[in-house]
C-alpha cells in the first residue's frame, strides 16, 4: 500500500464524468438531470435527505441501474452497457448502505473476496494449490494483510463477521473494497449508525487511502476535507 510519489495526493484529471443523468422507477423519479465529475485523488461527498437519490446515483455508477438518460464517461470511455461485473473489473469498488458481507465467514476471508476479480489462475490450479496458483495466493494474502494492518483490525482477522459490532463490520466492508485496489471507491453511508469515535476512525480510513492507493473516492455522508467538493441532492437539487 506504499505510495512513493510525494505528490500522490494532488488532485488530478477527471476520471468520472456524469452528464445529465436521469433515472426513474416507474413513476418515481430518483434522479433528474444530474451532472458532476470526479477527479483522481479527489473525495466527493453527496449529501441530501432520505430518498434524494444518493444510493441510486452510486448504483448508476457501478452498473446496478442503467439511467434512462445521460452519459457516463469513465476514464475517457463512454459507457453504455456497463454491468456490475464490468464496473468492478474496471476499478470501481463500493460498499453498501446495508452491509453486504458473508456473515459466517471470517474477516480475513471476507476481505479476500475483494481480490476475486484479480485472481488469474484457473480453478484446477487453485484447487491443487500448485505453481502459479500458489504464488498468486501468496500475493493476494499479502495485499489483504496490508489492508488489515492499515485498518488496524488484526485482532479480529479470524472472527466471523456476523459476531462483530456494526461499526467494525463497516470497517471490514471498507477493507473488502480497498482490497480490490480500486480506482474509484463508492461508499454508501459509510458512517451511518456509528458513534463519534468510530466516525473519527472511519474518516481517517477514508481520507488516507486516497493518497496511498491513488483511489478517487466519493460517497454519501463522508465529511469532506477543505478541498473536497460537495454534491447536494434534494429539493432544489444542484451541484457545487
Ligand atoms: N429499486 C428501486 N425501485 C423503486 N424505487 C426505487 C428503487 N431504488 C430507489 N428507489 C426510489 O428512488 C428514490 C431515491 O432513493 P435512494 O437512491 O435510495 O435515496 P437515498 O439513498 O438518497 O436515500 C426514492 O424515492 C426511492 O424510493
Ligand atoms: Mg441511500
Amino acid at each position: 500500500m506504499s505510495e512513493n510519489s510525494t505528490n500522490s495526493h494532488r488532485i488530478g484529471e477527471v476520471i468520472l464524468d456524469l452528464r445529465s443523468i436521469s433515472l426513474s422507477f416507474g413513476g418515481v423519479r430518483a434522479l433528474t438531470d444530474i451532472s458532476f465529475d470526479v477527479r483522481e485523488h479527489e473525495v466527493r461527498a453527496i449529501i441530501g435527505p432520505n430518498g434524494a437519490g444518493k444510493s441510486s446515483m452510486l448504483n448508476v455508477i457501478n452498473g446496478v441501474y442503467r439511467p434512462q438518460q445521460g452519459e457516463i464517461i469513465y476514464r475517457g470511455e463512454h459507457r453504455h452497457d456497463m454491468d456490475t461485473h464490468a464496473a468492478a473489473k474496471s476499478g470501481i469498488a463500493r460498499t453498501f448502505q446495508n452491509i453486504a458481507l458473508f456473515k459466517g465467514m471470517t474477516v480475513l476471508d471476507n476481505i479476500m473476496t475483494g481480490r476475486n476479480l484479480k485472481m488469474q489462475s484457473n480453478f484446477l490450479l487453485q484447487a491443487l494449490y500448485i505453481g502459479p496458483a500458489r504464488r498468486e495466493e501468496i500475493e493476494h494474502r499479502k495485499k489483504v494483510e496490508e489492508v488489515i494492518d492499515f485498518l488496524e483490525i488484526q485482532h479480529i482477522r479470524k472472527t466471523p463477521v456476523g459476531r462483530l459490532p456494526y461499526g467494525l463490520q463497516k470497517r471490514v466492508e471498507l477493507g473488502r473494497a480497498l482490497a480490490a485496489e480500486p480506482k474509484i471507491l463508492l461508499l454508501d453511508e459509510p458512517m451511518a449508525g456509528m458513534n463519534v469515535e468510530e466516525k473519527q476512525d472511519m474518516a481517517v480510513d477514508i481520507h488516507t487511502p486516497r493518497r496511498q492507493l491513488k483511489a478517487g473516492l466519493r460517497g454519501a455522508g463522508v465529511p469532506v476535507e477543505p478541498a473536497g467538493r460537495l454534491l447536494k441532492f434534494g429539493s432544489g437539487r444542484h451541484c457545487l
